[in-house]
């Protein structure tokens, strides 16, 4: 199940790679806002988990943060490295799942449009690791579909529309609480806001 899971997740990705940019203009306006509601220190380090292209590391590498982001596809981080024009940000070859850093090292752990990628075993381990990684105290920044969208047509985009396209393990992340699951591994939401009309959602969270 798992080897399967990473198998077809990197091909989806080295497929991908070439094109996904271009979606980020649905997403574009999402990465200040996530930056703006972290509100990290002066120099905080922010880990972004499944970085893909680094968009959002970039966002947060532009305010002047130390970013490391990750990810397991070689092919996405091609292309986030060509695009890189930060010295304070850098990128890394790694598994989620076991991520290469010591305990409490950063003091935000961030993830965006990933852990619909994942069937729940693994999306469980990868918030065990972001959790490790981040300090007592620190922000989780969680952005992903909305389940629980109240707007209708971003309801009805995440329930009927991005089934279409997205991969086999997002019906299941839909129709799961993950708000519940979060809370199973210390990590309290205390903000959320509603973005792209309802389809997707942000949510911050303080690592307990
Ligand atoms: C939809 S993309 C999102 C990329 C980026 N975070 C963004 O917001 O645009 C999902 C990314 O998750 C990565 N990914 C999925 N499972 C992973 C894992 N176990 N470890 C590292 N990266 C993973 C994929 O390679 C892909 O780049």
């Amino acid at each position: 199940m798992e080897q399967d899971y990473y198998s077809y997740i990197r091909k989806i990705f080295y497929r991908l790679s070439y094109v996904y940019d271009l979606t980020d203009i649905f997403i574009m306006d999402i990465r200040t806002e996530v930056v703006d509601l972290t509100d990290a220190k002066k120099g905080a380090k922010i880990l972004d988990v499944a970085t893909g292209t680094g968009k959002q590391a970039f966002a947060f590498g532009r305010r002047g943060y130390e970013v490391v982001g990750i990810d397991f596809s070689e092919h996405m981080l091609k292309v986030a490295e060509r695009n890189n024009e930060y010295n304070n940000v850098g990128f890394i070859l790694a598994d989620a799942a076991k991520l290469p850093f010591i305990d409490q090292h950063f003091d935000v752990g961030c993830i965006s449009f990933a852990l619909h990628e994942m069937p729940l075993s693994i999306r469980k381990q990868v918030l065990q690791e972001i959790v490790r990684v981040t300090r007592i105290g620190g922000t989780i920044m969680i952005i992903d579909y909305s389940s629980s969208s109240e707007k209708r047509a971003g309801g009805y985009f995440v329930r009927y529309i991005a089934r279409l396209y997205e991969s086999k393990y997002y019906a299941e992340f839909i129709e799961s609480d993950l708000n519940s699951l979060l809370k199973g591994y210390g990590i309290e939401v205390t903000a959320e806001l509603s973005a792209m009309y309802g389809v997707a959602r942000i949510l911050k969270c303080i690592r307990r």
